[in-house]
């Protein structure tokens, strides 16, 4: 049985087909390989995104999907998370997708070793399948004029420490040969080894991809900016700021509108926010893949 915690569940091998597949499944939507599985999705977090996208790209595979909402389940009365998910396990689900607030929940269940386990998003810790289609994006992007990712430089700009996607991004795209540079005032940069910056302008003549985040301005407890304006002022990617370069922009979304990214930079050909939502679908359909078929 294999999980998903975080990306270093898979081998190198593993990430490459997983890349070929979402590129295969991009080209034509595969036969209905999953058509006997059954998912649950039990999200204790909102989501517009990465719920949809799991349930889309299960479907598309022929499985079928159940959805436990926690607000209206027995967590409600009192049951424990590890009781829920027994339950869930007893009905033989062939796996569970998970968001919880805690950065632990998704190796504490996948420990319980009762069905494959999907992190969808824990904590500031891990979001990895929002890792795996950026890095799709990422590679998709340059295959088209045919350059590797090995070197490419990418600067991950704003909330670095509140977010989950950075941890998870950094820990993937290091180890496949980028180079990652954070772009942050202090309070809001992790302890790390990777090149520090806190200016987008320290970075914008040196970096071939940027990814923005979203501001988090609530989880400081110490006042950086005083409002979303004085945030958007040094750090949104707009036109401005941007100029012509050919940069490669991302943004895992939610996008907080001209705080993060201008709408005119958001409407711009460089600005691939849609296309990592399209992505993720193909990419989620490769993982459960992996996890369901090829690795069961
Ligand atoms: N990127 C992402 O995790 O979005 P959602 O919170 O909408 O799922």
């Amino acid at each position: 049985m294999q999980h998903l915690v975080d990306t270093y569940d898979f081998t190198q091998i593993q990430i490459e087909n997983l890349l070929q597949d979402a590129t295969s499944f991009k080209a034509q939507y595969p036969p209905q390989l999953l058509k006997d599985k059954l998912l649950i999705t039990l999200f204790f977090e909102a989501s517009t995104r990465t719920r949809s996208s799991f349930e889309i790209a299960a479907k598309r595979l022929g499985a079928s999907v159940v959805h436990l909402d926690p607000s209206k389940s027995s967590s409600k009365k009192g049951e424990s998370l590890e009781d829920t998910f027994t339950n869930l396990c007893a009905m033989e689900p062939d796996g569970v997708i998970i968001r919880h607030t805690a950065n632990n929940t998704p190796q504490i269940l996948a420990d319980m070793q009762m069905t494959s386990v999907i992190n969808a998003g824990a904590g500031d810790y891990a979001h990895p399948t929002q890792a795996l289609l950026d890095l799709f994006t990422i590679v998709e992007h340059f295959s088209l004029v045919n350059e590797p990712i090995e070197g490419k430089r990418i600067a991950i700009v704003g909330d670095i420490i509140n977010s989950r996607v950075a941890s998870s991004a950094i820990r993937l795209f290091t180890r496949m040969g980028m180079k990652v540079l954070l772009v942050a005032p202090k309070p809001f940069m992790p302890k790390s080894d990777l090149e520090q910056y806190q200016h987008v302008e320290d970075v914008i003549d040196n970096v071939d991809v940027i990814m923005s985040l979203r501001t988090q301005l609530e989880r400081h407890n110490t006042v950086v900016f005083k409002d979303n304006d004085a945030y958007a002022k040094e750090y949104c990617i707009n036109k401005e700021r941007l100029g012509n370069r050919d940069i490669l922009i991302l943004h895992p979304g939610p996008v907080m509108r001209n705080i993060d990214i201008s709408d005119e930079i958001l409407a711009d050909p460089r600005c691939k926010v849609l296309t990592q939502v399209k992505n993720g679908v193909f990419m989620r359909m490769a993982i459960l893949k992996l996890l369901l078929l090829d690795a069961s």
